[in-house]
């Protein structure tokens, strides 16, 4: 992780983070306090100059209380995942204070603190808001009260996928077996420079927000599918093991295929949760089959798709076939027929957090 230090006299600290993706999905809790998932999970994270979170923190002696601002737009500081960050950040500093580090600001601690975060992509949408949102304010939070290392756990419990943001590359958040969660941490399997020629193209079919949000979708899915239950028990932990060995190969037909897989059970259990949870569309489905013509029509696996809880396709491609696949999704979606509304980005994973300077 880069991390660069600054702070400036008024006690302002800027960060970005980027969204990640899973290629295996994260979907239930088995405690919702804590944030713990009932399997483990995989992904990708976006390079920042992408989809990004930038998030300000600041501290000041004349603040009355805790406030923040989501977008523009002030938001209720007492949302229990925001004050499971601000409570856990806090802890540590104090624990830091107590432990007597010399360099620590005394002041700080008894300061309130006004967050202002804003996303230059759809929140919402099922491209990771939440991830990006939730490992930005932690790490912010952090840089303001002068804490360092493992803080994945402290994301986790903003919103789970976040957990994975705080890494660069290829991240795997391990689900742990401890009631306390203190083993349910995101964990680097490989860094971003690993396999430079992957390229991610995300293709936005709609930048609404969607229906029904990630934590309830999840919790209806725990309460009613038995398909979710033998894929956590059964399925994923068999596809962890394959999956990191795909990586570790760079072996692009393995990774694909099983991502694409992934994301189609992930969205068979929405579809087995009753009642049903419908988070594709028309466009998304058209997506699927472009792929998976695309690759017969070369007689190998050379893109994959995947899809979050929301209709907008996440492409995975090698560097080298991006030119064709891009002209092969402007042909059967024209920019005139979807309002211009796709996107074409072409991030390579990178580095997770940063200080802006
Ligand atoms: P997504 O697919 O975008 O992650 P979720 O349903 O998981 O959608 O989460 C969306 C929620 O995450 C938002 O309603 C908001 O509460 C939270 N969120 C999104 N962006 C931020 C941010 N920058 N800072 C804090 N919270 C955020
Ligand atoms: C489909 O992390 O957004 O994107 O933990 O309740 O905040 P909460 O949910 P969230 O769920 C992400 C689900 C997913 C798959 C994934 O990112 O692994
Ligand atoms: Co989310």
């Amino acid at each position: 992780m880069l991390i660069h230090s600054h702070m400036d006299k008024s006690n302002i600290v800027t960060c970005t983070a980027p969204v990640n993706i899973a290629v295996i999905k994260y979907w239930g809790k088995r405690n919702e306090e804590l944030i713990l998932p009932i399997n483990s999970s995989l992904s990708v994270t976006l390079h920042q100059d992408q989809l990004k979170t930038t998030t300000t923190v600041a501290t000041s002696r004349s603040f009355q209380e805790d406030r923040i601002w989501l977008n523009g737009k002030e938001e209720d500081i007492n949302h229990p995942r925001i004050q499971s960050c601000l409570r856990e950040i806090r802890r540590l500093a104090r624990k830091r204070r107590s432990d007597g580090d010399p360099g620590f600001d005394l002041t700080s601690l008894s300061h309130k603190v006004h967050i202002c975060s804003v996303n230059n992509f759809p929140t919402a949408a099922g491209l990771a808001s939440s991830a990006a949102g939730f490992a930005c304010l932690v790490y912010t939070l952090a840089q303001v009260f002068g804490i360092e290392g493992e803080l994945s756990g402290i994301a986790r419990q903003g919103s789970g996928s976040a957990c994975r943001s705080m890494y660069g590359g290829f991240v795997q958040w391990i689900m742990g077996q401890k009631d306390d969660g203190k083993d349910s941490l995101a964990q680097q399997v490989e860094p971003e420079t690993h396999w430079p020629e992957l390229r991610i193209l995300v293709l936005v079919a709609s930048a609404e927000r969607k229906p029904i949000g990630s934590t309830s979708g999840m919790q209806t899915s725990v309460q009613t599918s038995c398909l979710l239950k033998h894929r956590a028990e059964s399925v994923v932990p068999g596809r962890m093991v394959e999956m990191t060995e795909a990586v570790q190969r760079k072996d692009f037909a393995a990774f694909a295929e099983l991502t694409m897989k992934d994301s189609n059970q992930f969205h068979a259990t929405c579809l087995d949760t009753y009642p049903p949870i419908f988070y594709l569309n028309n466009v998304s489905q058209q997506v699927i089959s472009l792929v998976h013509r695309y690759n017969r029509h070369h007689g190998e696996t050379r893109a994959a798709y995947t899809f979050d809880a929301g209709p907008n396709a996440v492409i995975f491609i090698l560097q080298q076939h991006v030119p064709e696949f891009v002209q092969a999704v402007q042909h059967f979606f024209p920019p005139e027929s979807n309002g211009g509304q796709f996107i074409k980005g072409l991030p390579v994973n990178h580095a997770a957090l940063s200080e802006e300077l």
